[in-house]
């Protein structure tokens, strides 16, 4: 429940405007929004996961500005900040573009909400700032063009791969991943995926392997996604914006190769791993291999015997494991 949310509104002296929609950037599925009117509501969410859950819920959702006609005004907006500082100041800068009322930041201590209250004075006047559950929210007038410093002018480049502020290993490749890599056998049949193909590192390595016709690149978030897409222009690649956990291949793969999440916000969920794997051994022909890495104190090994029948470690150091197993089982029913 978005208790200061709630406070702002109810005593605290935001008036959002009688008519307009409101833009309510990343708000986290379990978020209550009760305290805005549902209909003039549009969620800005490219979280895959927390965009299905809010429309299932009824709202109106795209996944970020970029999807917005040109002209597009706001009412009001709400920004919940995510953790990353660089994307923190993207998005309350591309709510500032795009409202013409008040812009309301709401977020955690833990995720610097006082930070940005900071800096922000410096660039435009902000209400007083009113604190509730381990956090603050504040508000000040949109409209007005005063963050475009926040916008990076164009998308960055690390070690020649294009990223974006957020997305996981943004500042480059990720030392886990690179692992994997060196671990993958010169062959890896005609189709493949890569399940949380993030920025496409894995996806760019894989279409360097002889044989492969057809990747398809899944990942929830979609701004690493539009990063794969600048990072993997090939003809066989296929990209989804879609949950893996979900996903159904066209046909099935002969090999799944991923390094796969295993933090849902800020808790680690192992649990999400574990759902990944399952999906892998769902997708793969029945002589199909996975090739995966993880941290080493993860618990993947028991679901892996249990959906493959040969699982072995070929790779590793004190950090980080790398798994491969073949032969998909079934799933029990
Ligand atoms: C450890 S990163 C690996 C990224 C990339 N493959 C690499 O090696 O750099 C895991 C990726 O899974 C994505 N992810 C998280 N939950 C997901 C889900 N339910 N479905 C698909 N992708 C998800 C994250 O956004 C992240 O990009």
């Amino acid at each position: 429940m978005s208790l200061r949310l709630s406070l702002a509104l109810d005593a605290g002296g935001c008036v959002l405007p009688d008519e307009g929609r409101i833009a309510v950037f990343a708000p986290r599925a379990d978020l209550d929004l009760s305290a805005l009117p549902k209909e003039r509501v549009l969620i800005l969410q490219p979280q895959r996961p927390d965009f299905e859950s809010f429309e299932a819920a009824g709202f109106t959702c795209l996944p970020g500005v970029a999807d917005l006609p040109a002209e597009e005004r706001f009412a009001a907006s709400v920004v919940f900040l995510p953790r990353a500082k660089a994307e923190a100041r993207l998005l309350v800068a591309q709510a500032e573009a795009v409202t013409a009322g008040p812009v309301l930041v709401d977020g955690a201590k833990t995720d610097g909400i006082d930070s940005i209250l900071k800096h922000l004075r410096k660039l435009t006047e902000t209400s007083a700032p009113l604190s509730k559950a381990h956090g603050k929210i504040f508000w000040f007038q949109g409209g007005n063009n005063t963050l475009a410093e926040w916008i990076p002018a164009a998308l960055s480049k690390v070690e020649g791969y294009v990223t974006a502020p957020g997305v996981f290993s943004a500042d480059g490749i990720d030392p886990a991943s690179a692992l994997l890599v060196a671990s993958l056998p010169e062959k890896l049949g005609r189709t493949v995926a890569d399940l949380g193909a993030g920025w496409g590192y894995l996806s760019s390595q894989i279409l360097s392997r002889s044989g492969v016709e057809l990747l398809h690149l899944v990942e929830a978030d979609h701004v690493a996604l539009g990063c794969a897409r600048s990072n993997v222009q090939d003809a066989r690649a296929q990209f989804h914006w879609a949950d893996a956990r979900k996903w159904s291949a066209p046909e099935q793969v002969n090999t799944v190769v991923m390094n796969p999440p295993f933090h849902a916000g800020r808790s680690a969920e192992p649990e999400l791993g574990q759902a990944f794997i399952a999906a892998a051994a769902n997708m793969l022909v029945a002589s199909g291999h996975l090739w995966m890495v993880a941290n080493r104190h993860l618990p993947y090994e028991t679901i892996l015997s249990e959906r493959f029948a040969a699982v072995s470690e070929v790779a590793g150091d004190n950090r980080f494991k790398v798994l491969h197993a073949q032969r998909p089982r079934r799933a029990k029913r």
